[in-house]
């Protein structure tokens, strides 16, 4: 399996680097895709699951986002935390189904807008991901009217590091 490994990433740069790769799609799309995140964001992650992460969230992001719509990923520091957001303008999730989105043994997956399918599994690698790094996280999501993901790392690294 995947092993922690923690190092000094610009976490902007990283972000930049998985909007450049999906901008196939997304202009496919017609889908907006920015970064507002400041261009100076060193934090300290396992690098290829931060990767991960971010390329499962945008990819989703595109996958549930109509024709014209936009994403933008911003990332903050909260107390000792960074908090990393990918908010699309999206089709939305239905209450009843963002307990499952996460849970392992359960499974939900829908086409995306341009029929893509999947596998129902991106999310469940994500939570396992970040639940790595020490951090958390979650989703604010209605139907039609758009969703974010907002998933945090620990500014120290993983939570087994601090203690
Ligand atoms: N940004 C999003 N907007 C709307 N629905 C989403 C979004 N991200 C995930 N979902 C919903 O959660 C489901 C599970 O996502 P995921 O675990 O990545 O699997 P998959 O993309 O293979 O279906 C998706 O099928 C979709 O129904
Ligand atoms: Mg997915």
């Amino acid at each position: 399996m995947l092993q922690f490994n923690p190092e000094l990433i610009n976490l902007r740069e990283l972000i930049d680097e998985n909007i450049s790769d999906l901008r196939l799609s997304s202009l496919k799309k017609e889908i907006t895709m920015v970064s507002v995140v400041r261009k100076e964001f060193p934090v300290v992650a396992d690098k290829n699951m931060t990767n991960a992460i971010l390329r499962n969230l945008l990819n989703n992001a595109i996958k549930f986002t109509n024709r014209s719509g936009s994403i933008k990923v911003n990332a903050v520091n909260e107390g000792d935390a960074v908090v990393v957001s990918v908010k699309d303008t999206g089709i939305g999730i239905a209450e009843k189904a963002i307990p499952d989105l996460f849970r392992i043994g359960t499974k939900y997956s829908r086409p995306g807008t341009a029929k893509e399918q999947g596998t129902g599994l991106g999310l469940k690698i994500c939570k396992e991901f970040v639940e790595m790094q020490g951090g958390k996280i979650r989703v604010e999501s209605k139907p039609h009217s758009g969703s974010e993901f907002i998933f945090t790392i620990p500014a120290s690294g993983s939570s087994e590091k601090r203690d």
